[in-house]
């Protein structure tokens, strides 16, 4: 009781302050995206995203090396495939030297220690850019697992560590779960977007990869965002179909839904701060309306706190440089 207690007390000097803060970003709690193209010598800094860009796979190289050199260890690998190799089919997924199989095998050439986890959705290959197989007008479920199966089976054949099915059809969990298993790939994990939301905040990421739906929209498929009980069912069927991570997406309109996932479930818990979120906080920075880095801070500690075990984010490196 006041004044016995005086809370300031512990806020006095920013000794007290660190050592009594309850939450600390470090660079393990970061995965890096990295959006990778065809070519030689490639680095494009995508518009939507400033400071952010496609690799070419020899540039790629050089990106991971450097991630590691700051104590980033984990990357998750999205690929931009020529428009000619898209269809309704999702073939050029499952091609063994597709541009992702190819860029899993980059990374481990370049950093074997790297953790490599890879984007599994049919949206970069479609000609419809949908994350599954079109059949007038409609996304079919059933269809579309089992081609997300064969793709994850050729990214851990590739030697990806972890997949990631970003597509949220029903049942693909478990679909690749047993794939794997029929396999013998027993260690190749699956970190599930268990809760992710048909959101407006993946348009530079669509720019980014070229990507955007070519009809509709993916509210038959992604979850709609004034839903947060759903989003428990959503993760604890991924669970039960043998997801070993799961996660919320987007991040920072979402963290109800991160503490109720961390809450609810026993396995390590995802958040992606998605290419919108980054976008905003670029364009309001260049205005000069905010202070980026001290923003950029706040929002990742505050995913962390709401209980998130590992951040995807855009802003790992310069997170990781300003913490350093
Ligand atoms: C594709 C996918 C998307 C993102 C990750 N995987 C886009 C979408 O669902 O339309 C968004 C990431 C971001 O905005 O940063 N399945």
């Amino acid at each position: 009781m006041y004044p016995l207690r005086r809370n300031r007390r512990l806020r006095s000097s920013e000794a007290i302050r660190s050592l009594v803060r309850e939450t600390i970003v470090t660079p393990n709690d970061f995965l890096v995206p990295l959006f990778v193209v065809e070519g030689k010598g490639i680095k494009e800094e995508i518009p939507s995203m400033p400071n952010y860009y496609r690799y070419s796979l020899d540039l790629l190289s050089e990106e991971v090396k450097e991630l590691w050199s700051l104590g980033l260890k984990s990357v998750l690998l999205f690929v931009k495939v020529p428009d000619n190799l898209k269809d309704n089919t999702g073939k050029e997924a499952l091609n063994p030297e597709g541009l992702m199989q190819r860029a899993v095998t980059t990374v481990k050439n370049a950093v074997p220690e790297m953790l490599v986890m890879t984007d599994v959705a049919l949206d970069p290959y479609s000609s419809y850019g949908h994350d599954g197989i079109v059949s007038e007008g409609k996304i079919i479920n059933d269809a579309t697992t089992a081609v997300l199966a064969e793709m994850s089976l050729s990214h851990a054949k590739a030697g990806a560590d972890f997949v990631a099915p970003s597509d949220m059809m029903d049942g693909r969990i478990l679909e690749i779960r047993s794939l794997f298993e029929d396999e013998g790939f027993h260690d190749t994990g699956i970190m599930s977007y268990s809760a992710k939301y048909a959101s407006a905040f993946y348009g530079p990421f669509r720019d980014a990869l070229d990507s955007a739906p070519g009809f509709g929209d993916k509210k038959t498929y992604q979850m709609d965002f004034g839903n947060r009980e759903e989003a428990i069912k959503e993760t604890c069927m991924d669970i039960e179909e043998g997801a070993d991570i799961v996660m919320v997406k987007p991040g920072l309109c979402y963290l109800d839904i991160v503490r109720d996932v961390r809450n609810a479930v026993d396995v390590p818990v995802a958040v992606y701060q998605v290419s919108g979120e980054y976008a905003m906080l670029k364009a309001a920075a260049e205005k000069g309306w905010l202070d980026h880095d001290a923003v950029m801070l706040e929002q990742v500690t505050a995913m962390k706190r709401a209980g998130a075990h590992i951040i995807a984010s855009y802003f790992a490196k310069d997170v990781v440089r300003l913490i350093s």
